[in-house]
């Protein structure tokens, strides 16, 4: 009989409150004795007054199956649990249940418009200032349920009865707003009261209507109102629903401005106390303006929203030569400061953040437009916290000024708090190994991406860009994906993807798309960026195993490969216009990134192929099988181009760079007796600069699974343990706690790169890290989901230990293995439900049931034993 499993989860919903979906599919986990597997499930669903429903299925599947069960209705509330059977028919006890709570479903649902204010702004004005509205209204008898569905135009906070409703920030995060702006759901029941009620919210313009993009920017992108949709409904223990009546008025707040690059500006002196509560005289505030939405594009969020997950306090305090006062976090990080002071009233506490200081004084240049200061004048009225509500920045220090007294950042006193804040998504991938510096890149490559998964995938949180560079998590989502259940949240992005792609299949450069100046308009086709139309979805199949999310964005790939198959041609080489090629490799000018050593139209016509090959797969999971066979053709055509054009001579090509080399063998551009010599190559280059990095965007996420591939491990070690500039670990010895945008973003005098794009966190040339989970640790799907765990780990470069843990569909799937007297030790976890091969080098490859598993080598051969899962000793973890 199988252990009981895990209460259901919900779609890729952290928590399924406020679903959008109908027919949720569901998944669980089961912890049961090695080598079980499911036969059978039975889900029940407890609904309404009924009598729960259940249905059983004959099928081992545990991961998003389908929703048995009629469809969910608009505010339903419903439990469902699961038990499951093996080969002995006997079930096993039923699961926890899962509370889901539908949204509201249909358009219909919807009664509330944007509400905000009626007096004249300049459109023009990064100081418009932020609005507060408010409404009071009565219930009748106690409330039984209360819900509030919200969403703005603009950012929003909402308070009833004093209390702040949730704890969400930069919400609604960003969407292409015009056809989609999310709503939360929230239970607000124990915030009302029989009789007089208030709720308001503060209004900010974040990306809706806030300056937006470099070089000055553009402002009003999708309006240039801010209004607050607020659907408040109450049961009254009479039964009774309603959406309260009262009047909702304006008045500008304490907010001077606020502005996503920029900062805010806070003048606690202009408080309204008890604005949120009953009874509060409204005298001077100001009828409401009354906007339109069309409700049929508010809708529910895929994943979670951004909230701060973290707390650090100043590491040092330190005194600038110019006399200033400047804490230091210790860690490059995504957030707002919180702070406690007691003064005067008028005295005002500016806070400038920086990611780096240079000649012992924060350092802005590379926020280029974006302010990033916080100012806060004081109301005088004893203890005073404060922390900005519609603003986030990159920093590790924040200088203080007009401080006034002593600023105590004791951990007892904390005057001063970082909060960290980001897309609330569960931890699932850790790694570890012997080398501390290697640990250090690692934690590194996990704050980048923390500071960049803010709602949207970003390039960087400090300057004035932020934006969803399609590029950049095209090459990071491998890592993201086993760091972070990322898969809500960019299952909304990509539907922004094939939202904002252009008739003819150019997929924007960033999503959402912001106008921006000569180089991005109109918008271009380029590789690598556009690639993500096609690559990401597949990642997020690989690792989450949802085949929705490919039917979901199957026709934005197809036009993307359409595309650009149009473009190449009919020689299938694409070798025309504009590229990024391989971004910002270390021979690039300063200021010229894109004029990097690899041959642009070398990188996109491999990345065509790339696509082409993927988009084959993808059509083949779909069932589209002639356009499986069409694209299949066209990747061979493709090769076949690539090999005719860009290799000059058998294994070598036409670019003699480390990314080309990289790029052919990973994607397997070319004849199999060619490869050894490519890899020879490849590794001569390694060694003739010096085991030092020369890729770019591009190169770098394949470089090392490119030398491994062509069994040039050792060179791929060189890379990763390099610390000499360019190189992974130089920035780790310079200091660096997240990754930076370019190799030399400090130059080895320790000076900050003079070029413009010096941002010290982009998550891009972190993608290596994917690489360290696969083959470092040695742990990497076989198939969907870890279905099938890949055992694989091929030591080296003097790594002693390493380790990988990953909470998958599945459950925990985890390698650990280290170089004993013996020989090498390797532990392995297999969750229920999948199935693990354990391939070691020089070994013939072994089948690994759930379990756990403990594998010795030595003279060549492995012995192997299964482990206790009850004794933590043999834990792999
Ligand atoms: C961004 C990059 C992006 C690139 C493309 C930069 O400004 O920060 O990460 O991919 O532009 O050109």
């Amino acid at each position: 009989m199988a252990t009981v499993p895990g209460a259901p989860a919900v779609e890729h919903h952290r928590e399924p409150f406020g679903i959008g979906e109908r027919r949720p599919r569901l998944s669980w986990k089961v912890d049961a004795a090695p080598g079980w597997s499911q036969r059978g499930y039975e889900l029940e669903i407890a609904r309404d007054q009924a009598v729960p429903a259940r249905l059983a299925v004959l099928s081992p599947d545990s991961v998003l199956v389908p929703w048995p069960f009629d469809d969910l209705r608009s505010r339903e509330e419903v439990r469902v649990r699961v038990r499951v059977w093996g080969a002995d028919d006997e079930p096993s006890a039923w699961s926890p249940s899962a509370p889901i709570e539908a949204g509201l479903l249909e358009p219909q649902d919807w009664q509330c418009v944007p509400v905000g204010p009626a007096w004249a702004e300049d459109p023009e004005s990064d100081d418009r200032r932020p609005p507060l509205v408010r409404r009071e209204f009565d219930i009748r008898g106690p409330v039984a349920r209360a819900r509030l569905y919200v969403t703005a135009h603009g950012l929003y906070e909402v308070e009833i009865n004093g209390g702040r409703v949730g704890r969400e920030a930069m919400a609604p995060g960003w969407t292409v707003y015009g056809a989609r702006l999310e709503y939360e759901t929230y239970d607000v029941a124990a915030l009302l009261r029989e009789g007089a009620n208030a709720i308001g919210a503060w209004l900010g313009d974040g990306w809706y209507r806030g300056r937006l993009g470099w070089n000055g920017g553009f402002r009003n992108l999708y309006g240039s109102d801010v209004g607050l949709i607020a659907q408040l409904e109450i049961d009254t223990s009479e039964g009774v629903r309603g959406a309260p009546d009262g009047r909702w008025q304006a008045a500008p707040g304490p907010i001077v401005s606020a502005g996503n690059y920029d900062g805010e500006v806070y003048d606690a002196r202009e408080e309204r106390p008890g604005w949120s509560s009953p009874g509060f005289d409204d005298a001077g505030w100001t009828p409401v303006r009354v906007g339109t939405r069309d409700p049929s594009t508010l809708v529910a969020p895929t994943g979670p929203p951004v909230r701060c997950t973290g707390e650090l306090r100043p590491r040092d305090v330190l005194r600038t030569p110019a006399g200033k006062q400047v804490l230091d976090f210790g860690q490059n990080l995504v957030g707002r400061v919180r702070i406690r002071v007691t003064g005067l009233p008028g005295a005002t506490v500016t806070l400038s953040t920086a990611e780096v200081l240079q000649g012992g004084e924060i350092y802005t240049r590379p926020l280029r437009e974006a302010k990033s200061t916080d100012v806060y004048v004081l109301g005088g009225r004893g203890v005073e916290e404060w922390e900005p509500r519609f603003t986030i920045h990159g920093f590790r220090y924040v200088q203080v000024d007009g401080w006034p007294g002593d600023l105590d950042v004791a951990a007892s006193h904390g005057d001063v708090v970082a909060r960290v804040y980001h897309t609330d998504m569960e931890r699932t991938g850790w790694f570890e190994c012997s080398d501390a510096d290697v640990n250090r890149l690692h934690e590194n490559v996990v704050w980048g991406m923390r500071g960049n998964f803010v709602d949207i995938p970003t390039d960087c949180p400090q300057r004035d860009e932020r934006v969803g560079w399609t590029g950049d998590i095209q090459v990071f989502a491998p890592t993201a994906t086993f760091l972070y259940d990322c898969s809500g949240m960019l299952d909304s992005w990509l539907r922004d993807v094939a939202i904002e792609q252009l008739p003819d299949g150019t997929v924007p450069w960033y999503v959402p798309v912001i106008p921006a100046h000569k180089m991005w308009t109109p918008i271009r086709p380029g590789a690598v960026w556009g690639d993500a139309a096609v690559l990401t979805p597949w990642t997020l199949y690989e690792r989450f195993a949802d085949p929705e999310i490919l039917a979901r964005q199957y026709a934005s790939a197809k036009a993307w490969v359409d595309l650009v198959d149009r473009l190449a041609g009919e020689d299938h080489v694409w070798d025309e216009g504009f590229q990024l090629g391989d971004w910002l490799d270390p021979s690039a000018p300063v200021q010229e990134p894109a004029r990097a050593m690899t041959d642009p139209y070398l990188v996109a016509t491999a990345y065509f192929f790339r696509s082409a090959t993927q988009l084959s797969r993808m059509a083949a999971v779909l069932g589209e099988h002639d356009d499986e066979a069409h694209y299949r053709a066209l990747s061979d055509l493709v090769r076949d181009a690539f090999v005719r054009r860009f290799v000059d001579a058998p294994g070598h090509l036409s670019s003699d760079t480390q990314t080309a080399y990289a790029l052919a063998i990973r994607f397997q551009l070319l004849p199999e007796d060619q490869v050894g010599a490519a890899g020879a190559r490849l590794g001569e280059l390694v060694e003739a600069s010096g085991g030092r990095i020369a890729t770019g965007f591009a190169g770098t996420p394949v470089v090392c699974d490119a030398l491994c591939d062509a069994g040039e491990i050792a060179r791929a070690y060189q890379l990763l343990l390099q610390r000499e500039c360019p190189s992974w670990l130089y920035a780790v010895a310079c200091g660096a706690t997240t990754v930076w945008e370019r190799w030399d973003a400090l130059l080895p005098d320790l000076s900050v790169n003079p070029g413009t794009m010096t941002s010290f966190n982009h998550y891009a040339l972190g993608a290596v890290a994917d690489w360290m989970h696969r083959v470092v640790a040695g742990l990497a799907p076989a198939s969907p989901g870890y279905r099938d765990v890949l055992f694989r780990p091929r030591p080296g470069g003097g790594i002693t230990s390493a380790s990988a843990r990953h909470e998958s569909p599945y459950g925990t799937v985890a390698i650990s293995w280290r170089v004993a007297d013996s020989g090498l030790v390797v532990d392995a976890a297999v969750p229920t439900g999948a199935r693990g091969v354990l391939d070691l080098d020089g070994c013939e490859p072994v089948a690994l049931p759930s379990g756990h598993h403990r594998a010795t080598v030595r003279d060549g051969g492995v012995r192997l034993e299964e482990r206790s899962r009850d004794n933590p000793r043999d834990d792999p973890r």
